[in-house]
């Protein structure tokens, strides 16, 4: 199996799960607990269908949109995800590369493993930093003047993980970062050797946005679990996240809303977007989907706040719907990780071109010539 025979999410994690050792394809895989809320993300796109108008001259279709401030050619973007050169030895250079020429938003994680500095070097187009807040609170700001300097353009706060969520399947791998050589993990390592072998000859793992500031950053060795709970702060709160807002004051989204109270919190502390999202499933297992919950918000907030959906995006059809109940736009994580693991920046740059080509195919089935025309009249509950 190669990238050619990869057509979709499935053929993608079925190409990654043969090319990483099991305990890092589960850390991508998994969700928390029962993992009942990570399979709900999905599901929850097949309670309604989308209702289509013929005849309505789809010769040009117009895909783009703008959001956080940065005009982007379809309505998708990859979410901010952690430590992309587990996953690939170029890691976040890769996924940066070819966002750039998918033309939509890169988004960086806090927990990255190649500087805000060399992604700002590597890609010219809209960028996005996700912050965590550390209880040493000196690294917030850091991380914002870096942000700023480098000229990322917009910044997101993740808000659902004040503590990690039960991820089994971690436990029972023992995954770690970097990943142990245990008597237990030899045998995947060993059964990986392109991934092992790179992994030995490239440059060592490190979480670069945090190397310089503490010692802990440079190679946790132990799990993502132990070291959000040791390092993250509970006691973050909606005064830090203002101060964060204030600290950047430019295009700000809170990932990981899932309410309608703290949607429009979001709005009084001066958030440009809200991310609904459940990080996947990774976090509060039994959460509600975020298709599930974006109609009420879009309700409530869609008029001052930018809506992003986040979470269990498959199919150009899962974007469709999501427009359909008034998102400005989609993100997701575990489609493009899948596609980075299994072909480096080109797979990430052919599950984009397949997502964007089923976009637009998809609008011109559903009759639509722009985004503006995918409203809740095209979209219909089953009873
Ligand atoms: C391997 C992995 C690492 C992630 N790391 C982060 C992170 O560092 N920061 C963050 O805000 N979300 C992180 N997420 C959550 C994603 O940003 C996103 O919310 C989630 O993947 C969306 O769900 P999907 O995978 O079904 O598309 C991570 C997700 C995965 C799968």
């Amino acid at each position: 199996m190669n990238l050619n025979d990869c057509h979709n999410y499935n053929d993608f994690r079925k190409l990654a799960k043969k090319k990483l050792p099991s305990p890092i394809f589960h850390y991508i895989d998994g969700g928390s607990d029962d993992e009942v809320t990570l399979n709900r993300n999905t599901d929850s796109f097949n309670d309604c269908d989308l209702v289509p108008n013929v005849l309505a001259d789809v010769s040009n279709i117009d895909m783009s949109t703008t959001v956080l401030g940065q005009k982007i050619d379809f309505p998708l973007f990859p979410s901010a995800t952690a430590m992309h050169r587990l996953y690939h030895y170029e890691g976040e250079r890769a996924s940066a590369k070819a966002v750039e020429k998918m033309g939509t938003i890169f988004g960086t994680s806090t927990m990255g493993t190649v500087s805000i500095e060399e992604i700002a070097e590597v890609n010219q187009g809209p960028k996005l930093f996700q912050l965590y807040i550390h209880k040493d609170r000196g690294l917030t700001d850091n991380l914002i003047e870096r942000c700023r300097k480098a000229g990322f353009h917009s910044m997101c706060l993740t808000v659902d993980t004040v503590v990690a969520g039960n991820r089994e399947r971690d436990k029972r791998t023992g995954f770690t970062t970097p990943p142990k050589l245990t008597l237990g993990s030899l045998l995947s390592f060993a059964l990986h050797p392109g991934w092992t072998i790179n992994n030995l000859i490239h440059e060592k793992f490190k979480l670069a946005n945090i190397v310089h500031m503490t010692q802990k950053g440079t190679s946790i060795d132990k799990s993502v679990i132990d070291y959000i709970n040791e390092q993250f702060d509970p006691a973050m709160n909606w005064k830090d996240a203002e101060y964060c807002v204030k600290q950047w004051n430019g295009p700000f989204a809170l990932k990981g809303v899932m309410s309608v109270e703290d949607a429009k919190k979001a709005i009084d502390i001066g958030c440009t977007a809200v991310i609904i999202s459940n990080h996947g499933g990774r976090q509060l297992d039994g959460s509600r989907a975020p298709f599930d919950q974006l109609a009420e918000i879009v309700d409530a907030v869609g008029d001052k706040i930018e809506v992003i959906l986040d979470g269990g995006v498959r199919r150009g059809s899962h974007v469709l719907k999501a427009l359909c109940l008034g998102a400005k736009a989609c993100s997701f994580g575990k489609g493009y990780l899948f596609a980075l693991a299994a072909g480096g920046q080109k797979g990430v740059e052919v599950i984009l071109e397949k997502m964007k080509s089923e976009i637009c195919r998809d609008m011109k089935l559903m009759g639509c010539k722009n985004l503006s025309e995918l409203n809740s009249t095209k979209l219909i509950y089953r009873k």
